[in-house]
């Protein structure tokens, strides 16, 4: 490797003895892990936290420190193309605490096939070929610089897994089967693709969430069964991944759709739009309202349906609805949050989620078993 400061591994170390203390690493194999992989060298450039960012270089003297802080770096920024004068994070490494939780979470052992869908830096695809070898890794991104980049930088650091450009949706069904799934973008449901390519017993970690409802996803943890479905528990996760784009050139930002305002309707509703932000509520309602897309106005929110249904409510109850289309879609908000107060207002980690070639579902957890009735 050319040009490595010669004082990394000591930070790396650092990095190490800190995620140790927080309890992100348990194990003392991805301890190992991250005192060897040189997270610098996947990080050449990235923009910091300041309005508006500014892009920090290996000639900034922050740099090296930054690159091994337990901290997110954005790598990317694009602006929508019809918002423009604006960017939006494309692309990130991963603050390292939450990764070693989500690869603990995964339980990755020795001799495991892993695919990881969001290359992004490359430096989780590192984490995972230091620790399992250079053979037993995917990794898949939808943006071509980023994969060029991500497989140049992981050559550097000693790793050859199989790097993939490609719609991660779709998975790797070259190299598949895979032991474990690990998605590091969002998604709206898990698809059941990621399903297929897992091997009966295996796990899929995914970040889950609708787009708009960034605070009101989940972290499923399935398990794939013989008959190739998979369920498990979702767990709270109020900071997720960004959303997956669509396009290489637009980020994955919620996308105007077209509503109905043929006749606007108002009335009042004793729920508001803070509903759409409550974790478990906002499950049922995702539930109720497949494809919803959700949009923050300055007092309150507006959601869509792929139907051009649309609500326009405000924050606090009482609160005002403005809504058309052909379907009602604050009902559906209140049925669900009559359902979730009846049943004790329960947060995400009561539900478990199940994956089948049809559909994904959400299922209450009670003593005795499921209750679908919602
Ligand atoms: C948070 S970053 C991943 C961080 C990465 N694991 C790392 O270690 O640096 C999310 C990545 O997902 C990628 N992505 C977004 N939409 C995607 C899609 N549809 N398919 C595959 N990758 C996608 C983005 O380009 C971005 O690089």
């Amino acid at each position: 490797m050319t040009g490595t400061p010669v004082d990394w591994k000591a930070r790396a170390v650092a990095l190490a003895d800190r995620l140790t203390e927080q309890g992100a690493i348990t194990d003392p194999a991805w301890r190992r892990v991250v005192e060897t992989v040189p997270r610098h060298v996947f990080v050449p450039e990235f923009y910091s936290d300041g309005d508006p960012p500014e892009l920090i270089t290996a000639r900034d003297a922050r740099w090296l420190e930054l690159a091994y802080s337990d901290d997110t770096l954005v790598t990317q920024r694009k602006e929508h193309p019809d918002q423009p004068g604006f960017s939006w994070s494309t692309s990130s490494s991963t603050r390292p605490g939450f990764m070693l939780r989500l690869l603990h979470l995964l339980d990755v052992g020795d001799g495991m096939d892993v695919l990881e869908i969001g290359t992004g830096t490359g430096y989780t695809a590192g984490l995972l070929c230091e620790r399992l070898g250079s053979q037993h890794v995917s990794t898949v991104d939808i943006d071509p610089e980023l994969t060029e980049a991500a497989r140049r930088r992981l050559a550097d650091a000693g790793y050859r897994p199989a790097v993939i450009t490609g719609d991660g949706l779709l998975g790797d069904p070259v190299h598949a089967p895979f032991d474990r799934v690990l998605a590091t973008v969002a998604t709206e449901s898990v698809p059941y693709a990621w399903v297929e390519q897992t091997r009966a017993g295996g796990v899929i970690l995914a970040d889950v969430r609708p787009r708009g409802m960034t605070r009101a996803g989940a972290l499923a943890r399935l398990t794939v069964t013989e008959q190739g479905t998979a369920g498990g528990p979702l767990i709270p996760a109020t900071w997720g991944f960004m959303s997956t784009r669509r396009e290489v050139d637009r980020p994955g930002i919620p996308e105007t759709a077209p509503i109905d305002t043929s006749v606007v309707r108002t009335r009042t509703s004793p729920v508001g739009g803070a509903a759409l932000r409550t974790p478990g509520l906002s499950l049922l309602i995702w539930q109720r309202l497949p494809g919803v897309t959700v949009f923050p106005r300055p007092d309150g929110a507006q959601i869509v349906t792929p139907d051009a249904s649309w609500a326009t409510v405000t924050t606090t109850a009482p609160a005002t609805v403005e809504y058309g289309g052909p379907t009602d879609l604050w009902q559906q908000v209140e049925e669900a949050h009559a359902w979730w107060t009846a049943h004790g207002r329960p947060d995400v980690d009561a539900f478990d989620l199940t994956v089948t070639p049809d559909e994904q579902r959400i299922h209450y957890r009670t003593p005795d078993g499921d209750d679908r009735n919602r």
